[in-house]
């Protein structure tokens, strides 16, 4: 089978924190050792200059965010690491996809219509300090993905309709000019959605309650004894479920190391020595990667060797490709002698076929991604057969239960459980 392909992009205007960490880094490293997968991961540096008009926070947030990356392991030669602004080919897709995408879409995109709302509020006008930029990003976001004829996207949540949008465009230009593009599909991780910042609402830049992944010992120290905490005293037993003190211990920790704080939590356990502990653990954590980065940050000149040799190889896709896209819509030496012979249609009409059997493939995979957890208790089972059998029955209720639209998603989930669990529901 033909390799799926993960791709995802970062924007360079801040400094990595632990949310991103657990969220997207990390994940990201992982998924990109298990050979089932091309994964391709970039700076969209591009995009930073939508939202940041600000060059000196720009250029550190790439050196920034590139050795962060490299600190924590990333393998450049398994995963295609680069920045997006040393791809040419990628704006020059923007362009074409730019005349397939219809305006009404872009009308749609909420990026755009938050700072409409936010004028309207304001009592400005509509359209006050909204740049081209903004308003087009989710086609440069599709160029990025398409450019690369990526599989699966893993993205927060507020990205999955720039996903939905590139999957538009794509299938108005394959249905124009024949089919170049895969549909991309977005995985969105629940869990990783949750991690709480200091004042206990998701961390986020634009909370401004974030922990920088790899600030000095002091300083986050500092941070930790900022996070919220109620008022009960040293000795009162705390509930360590709402606590974003414990909630941040356990995306670090064993489920032993977890049980044992969760003890002291009942045991009432200080907020100042609960923060300590979340301290002593995280900096000891952190501690070597953090060694890396500080070497990485000092040795620059590694960092963009590492970012232009990747750039090298995501041209080597890119380039070619770019080639066949610009035949596709007409822009061809004076020269060229090609056209549709029968020969051509008949290779087309079979590499549509794959690549729609790859475009299933790949909306397969990111839904069974998401009912993971399910999958995971019917293998955790004594009794994996009856435990099937039970999931089965609940999710065909819960189907049952639902109106139109979430019945249809959730049949299709169904569908797809029924087909991964058939060997145990016989
Ligand atoms: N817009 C994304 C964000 O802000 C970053 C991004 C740019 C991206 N291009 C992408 C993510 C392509 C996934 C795929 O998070």
């Amino acid at each position: 089978m033909t390799k799926q392909t993960v791709l995802t992009g970062i924007t360079t205007t801040g400094t990595p924190h632990i949310g991103n960490y657990l969220g997207a880094i990390q994940p990201a490293i992982e998924a990109s050792l298990n050979s089932n997968y091309n994964s391709y991961f970039f700076l969209a540096d591009f995009h930073a200059l939508i939202k940041c008009h600000d060059p000196d926070r720009v250029a550190r947030s790439t050196r920034e965010i590139a050795a962060t990356w490299l600190a924590l392991g990333l393998d450049t030669d398994k995963a295609t690491f680069y920045r997006q602004t040393d791809i040419p080919e990628i704006t020059e897709l923007t362009w074409i996809l730019t005349c397939m995408t219809s305006k009404g879409l872009m009308n749609r995109s909420h990026a755009y219509k938050a700072s409409v709302d936010a004028n309207r509020e304001a009592g400005r006008q509509d359209d006050d300090d909204v740049t081209m930029g903004l308003f087009s990003y989710p086609i440069l976001m599709a160029a990025d993905i398409l450019m690369f004829n990526a599989d699966i996207i893993p993205v927060g949540k507020d990205q999955i309709q720039h996903i939905e949008m590139a999957r538009d465009i794509a299938g108005r230009f394959n249905h124009t000019y024949g089919t170049l593009f895969n549909l991309p599909e977005a995985q969105v991780d629940e869990q990783t959605q949750l991690i709480p910042g200091l004042d206990g609402r998701k961390m986020s830049k634009s909370y401004d309650n974030t922990i920088p992944l790899f600030s000095p010992s002091d300083e986050l120290y500092k941070l930790i004894k900022q996070i919220k905490t109620d008022a009960r005293e040293p000795g009162e037993p705390k509930d360590a479920d709402s606590s974003t003190i414990f909630q941040l211990y356990a995306n670090f920790a064993t489920a032993a190391e977890q049980a044992q704080m969760r003890s002291k939590f009942d045991n009432g356990i200080g907020w100042g020595d609960a923060k300590k502990e979340l301290f002593e653990f995280l900096d000891s954590y952190l501690s070597k990667p953090r060694e890396e980065y500080n070497r990485l940050m000092n040795d620059l000149g590694f960092v963009e060797q590492q970012l232009l040799k990747g750039a090298e190889k995501a041209r080597s896709h890119a380039a070619p490709f770019l080639k066949d896209i610009r035949v596709a819509v007409g822009i061809r030496p004076l020269t060229w002698q090609g056209g549709s012979t029968a020969a051509a249609a008949k290779k087309e009409k079979e590499q549509s076929a794959e690549q729609l059997a790859r475009a299933e493939e790949g909306r397969r995979r990111a839904i069974l991604m998401q009912l993971k957890p399910l999958l995971d208790r019917v293998n955790s089972a004594d009794d994996s057969a009856t435990e099937a059998k039970r999931l089965i029955a609940e999710k065909a209720a819960e189907v049952e239960s639902l109106k139109k639209k979430a019945r249809q998603k959730a049949q299709n989930e169904l569908d797809l459980l029924r087909e991964e669990l058939a060997a145990l529901l016989v």
